[in-house]
């Protein structure tokens, strides 16, 4: 569906309640089946993208049902760990439609690389064109067989589980994504698996898996080195699922973009290998308080942002995995700075849903924000107000959630209309998106 949005002409004030977060939601989804009890993740995100995870667990033999907000998941079901070296090639294959969602795609090969399963996993064509090389090369090592059915490296491809070594490897990139799928297919491998080259990823396996009573040790600079060292039983969990940063991050920006403005964001989850952006924007000269509520397995707290005048920013690779989501929307808010904006070692934008670099500069450009495309990144210069003495701007998100929200942010702050072609997208992540801003708007938000 396409969507005309007009630009904002009165400030964003009040809280926004967030949807739970999308990488634990997916983890609840797929790791609460190995549980030797029932699991509930309360707050889960029924959202396309963890629609396909739990769908998932459930067409393998899980007992997992959302209701009233919450994710329960019965244990047993699920195929076991692979014992013997026969080979699952006379099983007949199940097939699995991972839709648009990267993560249920890659969590799924490692998790079922060791088990009793013979697994056909495809997606859309989003999904079709993204890399699988990153996790099955370093599966290969621990001794797990896949077979890419069109083209190597991509879906469709078929797992065809087999008893794991386990043993050490090291990613290509670092993405919490391959270190999870490898994390996975150490349940069920034989000695504990060591991967390097994980950088400063998400790490919202490990600490599910360390509740679960896993021994997961992270060493090296930023968590670099990651060991699964022993997995009994897994225990089962009752965890809450805190508000996603990523969701947060489009209301957050906007708030600190336009005049008068002052947003909350309760019950955010502030995991320190999430909330990057929030530390750019504090470089930046952002207004930004942020109210810790808890120590729970994952901290949580409220973060409330008010408008200010903003300054360039420059973000190099280290940090690029603590805010590889948040790219989109920070490279809108770098058009509201003062200065120069340079985002460099962010390749990986390339391989998301979309090239996300292309996408947003293009989109940028047609806003006539002086933007650059780099292979590694872009440069942005600003301020400059978006669609500043045009009528209507036509823009394309191409089906990418994360480019969507970024827009219509951009367009709440522009000098014009804009419409966009496909915001049907925004439900991968975050489906309540476009009401929050009806309540802002008007200042009473939840
Ligand atoms: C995710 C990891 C990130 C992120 C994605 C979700 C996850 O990708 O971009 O949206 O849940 O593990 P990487 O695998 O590049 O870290």
């Amino acid at each position: 569906m396409s969507i005309i949005l007009e630009p904002l002409s009165t400030p964003l004030r009040g809280a926004i309640r967030l949807p739970g977060d999308k990488s634990i939601s997916h983890r609840a989804a797929l790791l609460g089946p190995l549980a030797s009890g029932p699991c509930v993740a309360r707050g889960w995100l029924d959202a396309q993208d963890t629609r396909r995870s739990l769908d998932a667990v459930r067409a393998l033999g899980a007992d997992a049902v959302f209701a009233d907000g919450d994710l329960r998941i019965a244990p047993g079901g699920f195929p076991g760990a692979r014992g013997s070296q026969s080979p699952a090639a006379d099983m007949p294959a199940l097939e699995i439609d991972c839709g648009n969602s990267g993560t249920t795609a890659r969590l799924l090969i490692g998790l079922l690389a060791g088990r009793e399963a013979r697994v056909r996993l495809d997606g859309d064509a989003s999904l079709r064109r993204r890399p699988m090389g990153r996790v099955l090369r370093p599966l290969r090592r621990l001794g797990a067989r896949t077979i890419t059915l069109k083209r190597a490296g991509r879906l469709p491809l078929e797992i065809e589980g087999r008893p794991l070594r386990g043993g050490s490897c090291r990613l290509a990139v670092p993405s919490a994504q391959a270190k999870s799928a490898l994390l996975l297919a150490g349940l069920a491998s034989a000695e504990p698996v060591l991967i390097e080259g994980c950088g400063s990823s998400r790490d919202h396996t490990e600490r599910l898996l360390r509740l679960m009573g896993a021994t997961v040790e992270s060493a090296g600079d930023g968590g670099g080195r990651v060991a699964l060292l022993a997995t009994g039983p897994l225990r089962p969990f009752d965890v809450t699922v805190p508000g996603d940063p990523s969701s947060a991050a489009f209301a957050l920006v906007a708030a600190a973009m336009i005049p008068g403005s002052e947003v909350v964001a309760r019950g955010m989850l502030l995991n320190p290998t999430r909330i990057g952006f929030l530390r750019v924007m504090e470089r930046m000269g952002a207004d930004i308080t942020v109210a810790p509520s808890g120590d729970g397995w994952e901290p949580v707290g409220d973060v409330t942002v008010r408008h200010a005048p903003l300054r360039g920013y420059r973000i190099a690779a280290d940090e690029v995995p603590g805010l590889i989501d948040e790219l989109p929307i920070l490279a809108v808010l770098a058009a509201a700075a003062e200065g120069v904006s340079v985002v460099s070692g962010a390749a990986e934008l390339r391989s998301k849903e979309s090239d996300r670099i292309a996408a947003i500069v293009s989109s940028l450009r047609a806003f006539g924000i002086p933007a650059i495309e780099a292979p590694d990144g872009f440069t942005i210069t600003g301020p400059v107000r978006p669609g500043q003495g045009r009528r209507r701007l036509r823009l394309a998100t191409g089906g990418d959630h994360r480019i969507a929200m970024a827009l219509a942010v951009a367009a709440l702050g522009a000098g014009c209309e804009t419409e966009l072609d496909d915001t049907d997208c925004v439900a991968v992540s975050f489906p309540g998106f476009f009401d929050i801003w009806r309540d802002l708007r008007e200042g009473n938000g939840s």
